[in-house]
């Protein structure tokens, strides 16, 4: 599959300082760092789990789509921790760190510019975390806030690098 050798690129951003997850028409982006890569249904996929309190969750829900930006050095870091740690609810990060996000090819969105590995995915799949399946330690460590995850299944409709 020809999408394949490009996924290592998002792997080793997750679990690390994460990845560029953005939506919308009129974008916003946030910084996710667990996810999963695979196959299902003859598909690439990337699965993105985020939180219901997240301003980027309801243009997903929305639009259907995110674009997914894994940056290929270090250089972006100080970008994710901002991207992460403010919300495109009270303000504009883009005009906040003078970037313009630039016009994804597949999907109603854009990506992040900057040396990345780019993944448009279309939403063909979702479901939740359900609390009464999962285990209480980690109930009690990451919900906290009881704002539990939607895990957003794409399928990789396009993929490259700028
Ligand atoms: C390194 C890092 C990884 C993160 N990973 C996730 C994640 O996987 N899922 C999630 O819902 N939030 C994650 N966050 C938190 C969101 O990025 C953060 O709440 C952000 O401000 C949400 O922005 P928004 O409200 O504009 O969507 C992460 C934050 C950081 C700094």
């Amino acid at each position: 599959m020809e999408f394949l050798d490009k996924l290592s690129a998002v792997m080793e951003k997750l679990g690390g300082n994460g990845v560029f997850l953005t939506a919308g028409s009129k974008p916003n982006t946030m910084t996710a760092s667990w996810g999963f890569v695979g196959v299902m249904w003859n598909k690439p996929i990337i699965v993105v789990p985020v939180r219901a309190s997240r301003f980027t969750h309801g243009l997903i829900e929305e639009g259907g789509a995110f674009s997914v930006s894994a940056p290929l050095n270090e250089s972006l870091n100080g970008l994710l921790a901002y991207f992460g740690s403010v919300s495109g609810r009270d303000v504009d990060k883009y005009a906040q760190k003078n970037i313009t996000p630039v016009k994804c090819n597949k999907i109603d969105t854009y990506i992040i510019p900057g040396s990345c590995c780019h993944f448009e995915c279309k939403v063909i799949y979702k479901n939740y975390i359900v609390k009464e399946r999962l285990d209480e330690r980690i109930i009690r460590t990451m919900y906290g806030d009881n704002s539990f995850h939607t895990m957003f299944y794409g399928e990789i409709v396009d993929a490259y690098y700028t």
